[in-house]
């Protein structure tokens, strides 16, 4: 049977994310935006490359949600990104709004896909997502730490002038300035970081990807990063389409894990046909979990605001 992913939003992130499962052929494609006609003609435009690539897979455009009846996964990108000056956190009311009404239009045609958030601020939108759904956790999930973690690996790869492919590394917690990217977890081939440079430039390159997001957008002025995001998204896609039960840093609704409950922040997961099939609880040092704690709060404090804002 062919498989249906459905991607709301057909901006920068989300019609380079369609574009991508389009080409690497997982799926048909329904991308929904708000406004006439782009969705429409980035679909119609998208299709029109297919001969020339080489891919079989249907995509359509539209503004409403009949569409998308019967997605397997639905990928939520709609909403405001950021520009420059303003934290992922400024865009909570407004995006809060445009992800509520994004879920329960797809959740109602899709009662079966597993939702995957992109939109930001990340871990409060994956909260609104699963209250507005309903759905089990393993079915809400967001995209935020493949994306942060290629940006370690990437200035890791650069700085020692090794293969990208060659670094492995973890970034977990919330998807902002106190994300937690894990040195001690984090090898070229298997040899540890700490032993191919020293802590001046770990330290470096760790808060460059604690600011990865905030230096794109300082770049491009009016908007924030796509491509990184798109590619990060459609790995979390295809893990589950193909069952390749990758592990991968994602946000998930934590239920204790961690010693956290209650709200979703990046941890290990392994991904497959029914979502999260695993939450990888690895043993982290006294500062590892002081810095989780630190960014599950600030979690908490988006989330609070929801909570009051919707009691
Ligand atoms: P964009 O402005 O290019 O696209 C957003 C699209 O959402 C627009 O086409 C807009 O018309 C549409 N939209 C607005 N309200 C809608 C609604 N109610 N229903 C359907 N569509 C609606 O923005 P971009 O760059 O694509 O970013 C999208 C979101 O993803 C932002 O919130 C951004 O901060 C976030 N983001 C998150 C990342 C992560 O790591 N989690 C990485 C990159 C972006
Ligand atoms: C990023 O990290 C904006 O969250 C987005 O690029």
């Amino acid at each position: 049977m062919r498989r249906k992913v459905t991607v709301v939003g057909a901006g920068n992130v989300g019609a380079n994310t369609a574009q991508k499962i389009a080409a690497k052929e997982l799926a048909d494609v329904v991308l929904v935006d708000v406004v006439d006609g782009v969705p429409q003609g980035k679909g119609l435009d998208m299709l029109e490359s297919a001969p020339v690539e080489g891919y079989d897979v249907r995509i359509v455009g539209t503004n409403g949600y009949d569409e998308t009846a019967d997605s397997d996964i639905v990928v939520i990108t709609a909403g405001f990104p950021r520009k420059p000056g303003m934290s992922r956190d400024d865009l909570l009311l407004a995006n809060y709004e445009v992800v509520k009404s994004a879920t329960e239009q797809a959740a109602k045609k899709s009662p079966n896909a597993i939702l995957i958030l992109v939109t930001n601020p990340l871990d409060a939108m994956c909260w609104t997502a699963m209250k507005v759904s309903g759905f089990k956790r393993e079915k809400v999930i967001g995209m935020a730490g493949v994306l942060d973690t290629a940006r370690f690996r990437t200035f890791i790869a650069e700085e020692l002038n090794v293969s990208f492919e060659n670094v492995t590394a973890m970034v977990l917690g919330g998807h902002g300035d106190t994300m937690v990217p894990l040195v001690r977890f984090t090898n070229v081939s298997g040899i540890p970081l700490s032993e191919l440079t020293d802590q001046a430039t770990i330290d470096r390159m760790v808060q460059r990807t604690r600011d990865g997001g905030a230096e794109i957008v300082k770049y491009l002025k009016t908007g924030s990063a796509y491509y990184a995001p798109a590619a990060s998204t459609v790995e979390m896609v295809e893990s589950i389409l193909k069952d390749k039960k990758k592990v991968l840093p994602c946000a998930v609704s934590l239920d204790g894990e961690y010693g956290i409950k209650g709200l979703f922040v990046g941890v290990p997961v392994k991904l497959g046909k029914d979502g999260v099939e695993k939450i990888y609880e690895i043993k982290l040092d006294d500062s590892e979990k002081a810095a989780l704690k630190k960014s599950a709060d600030a979690v908490q404090e988006l989330v609070t605001v929801l909570q009051q804002k919707t009691s």
